[in-house]
Parts: structure tokens; C-alpha cells; sequence
């Protein structure tokens, strides 16, 4: 099975965790999108959806889903998104697609996080995907300098094919930060939550997923 084939698997086994009636909270990347896609074959069911990103919300009302502001839904029953590593306790790393403040954001107000990744995403220990840190433009180099003292190789994210900043939905900038092997995840989400000029940091560790369906070539797998 190629790699998007085992997202579609998870997308679709995601439909299960759909709650009938309720406002689903959806994340962003191309897991996220097949998720989106096999929403919309029964979009009747729902009442509709808060998107953690601009993409997310285009491509939801794009097939007729009803996209709410979160400033106007006091909980989300659940939120289902992809994660860029996770680990069998449920702690990912978020933020490949520059959209991890507002799919924080969006999970911390649903009662259940459902990470949909296909196989290769499991690892025992996070850090080999670069951890991203959305930063205020302004704190974009005091900011480094300090993920840099944490023992990091950080990187200030550009636009593909430029040598200017990517600029995210939220008017951020996104740091990088290779070569951190995370063996206290809460810990280190709490430490660099404390840098001022930090917006937000892709590690979901406090609040990881309940629930992880992983796509392998034998099926969908869950970790509860
Ligand atoms: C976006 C994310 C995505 O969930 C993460 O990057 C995984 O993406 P994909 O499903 O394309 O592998 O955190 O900010």
C-alpha cells in the first residue's frame, strides 16, 4: 500500500468517532484532507465543523460542510487531525503544515483528540522531525537564540522556492528545531511555552490524543 493509501484507510476508519449531530473540530495536512473528503459523504449527519486552518476551512466548505467560528461553540464533542510523529502514549508532534497554534487551540476545547497517521508517523522517542515553534515576527531571532540554548538546531521556516519568511494563517513565523531527542515531552512543551514571543510550540504532550488510528499494510490499528 503507498503512503496516502494508508491515510485514506485511517480517514476512513475516523468516520467511527464522528459523533451524530454534533460540530466536529478538523485538523489540517493531507491526512486531514482525506478525513474532510470521506466527511463530506455524510455531512448530513453532522452539524458541522470548526477548521484549524484557512486550508482546512476552504476545503470543507468547498463540499458544503457548515464551518463555525470556535468563538461561537463552547465544546467540540471531537477533533481528528494527523500528527507528523506520535508516540504509543499518545504525545505527538504537530506543526508540518504550520497549523499547530489553531489545532491547539481547537483540541483543547474537544472532549476527544483522534490522531489519524499512517504507520511510519509511531516512534519511541520524538525529534526526528525538526519540532516547530510558531514566534511573534518580532521574537523571531531573541526566540532562536534561546530554542538554540536548549540544545536545538533551529531554523527559521521559509516559503517554498523563496528566501522569504512562510508566514502563517495567524501572521507568525515558524522556527524549526532539529536534533532534540525528546525523551520528557511535557516538560519541554512547559519550558518553551515559557519563552515570551512564543505563540505556540507543536508538541501535544499535555493534551496528546485518547485515541491514534495507524495505517499498516495488515489494517487500521488503534492506540487507545
Ligand atoms: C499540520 C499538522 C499535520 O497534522 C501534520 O503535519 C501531518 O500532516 P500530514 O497528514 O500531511 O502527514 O500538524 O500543521
Amino acid at each position: 500500500m503507498t503512503q496516502d493509501e494508508l491515510k485514506q484507510a485511517v480517514a476512513r476508519a475516523a468516520i467511527d468517532y464522528v459523533v451524530d449531530g454534533e460540530i466536529i473540530g478538523v485538523g489540517t495536512g493531507s491526512t486531514a484532507n482525506f478525513f474532510i473528503d470521506e466527511l463530506a459523504k455524510i455531512k448530513q449527519r453532522i452539524k458541522g465543523a470548526v477548521a484549524s486552518s484557512e486550508a482546512t476551512a476552504a476545503r470543507l466548505a468547498g463540499h458544503g460542510i457548515a464551518v463555525f467560528d470556535l468563538n461561537d461553540v463552547a465544546e467540540i464533542a471531537v477533533y481528528i487531525d494527523g500528527a507528523d510523529e506520535i508516540t504509543a502514549a499518545g504525545a505527538m508532534i504537530k506543526g508540518g503544515g504550520a497549523a499547530l497554534t489553531r489545532e491547539k487551540i481547537v483540541a483543547s476545547v474537544s472532549k476527544q483528540f483522534v490522531c489519524i497517521a499512517d504507520g511510519s508517523k509511531l516512534v519511541e522517542t520524538m525529534g526526528k522531525f525538526a519540532l516547530p515553534v510558531e514566534v511573534l515576527p518580532m521574537a523571531r531571532a531573541a526566540v532562536t537564540r534561546q530554542l538554540a540554548a536548549l540544545g536545538g538546531q533551529p531554523k527559521l521556516r521559509l516559503k517554498p522556492g523563496t528566501d522569504q519568511a512562510f508566514i502563517t494563517d495567524n501572521g507568525g513565523m515558524i522556527i524549526d528545531v532539529a536534533g532534540l531527542a525528546i525523551s520528557e515531552p511535557v516538560a519541554l512543551e512547559q519550558r518553551i511555552n515559557q519563552i515570551v514571543g512564543v505563540i505556540a510550540v507543536g508538541l501535544f504532550a499535555q493534551r496528546g490524543a485518547n485515541v491514534c488510528l495507524l495505517g499498516t499494510p495488515d489494517g487500521v490499528r488503534t492506540l487507545t
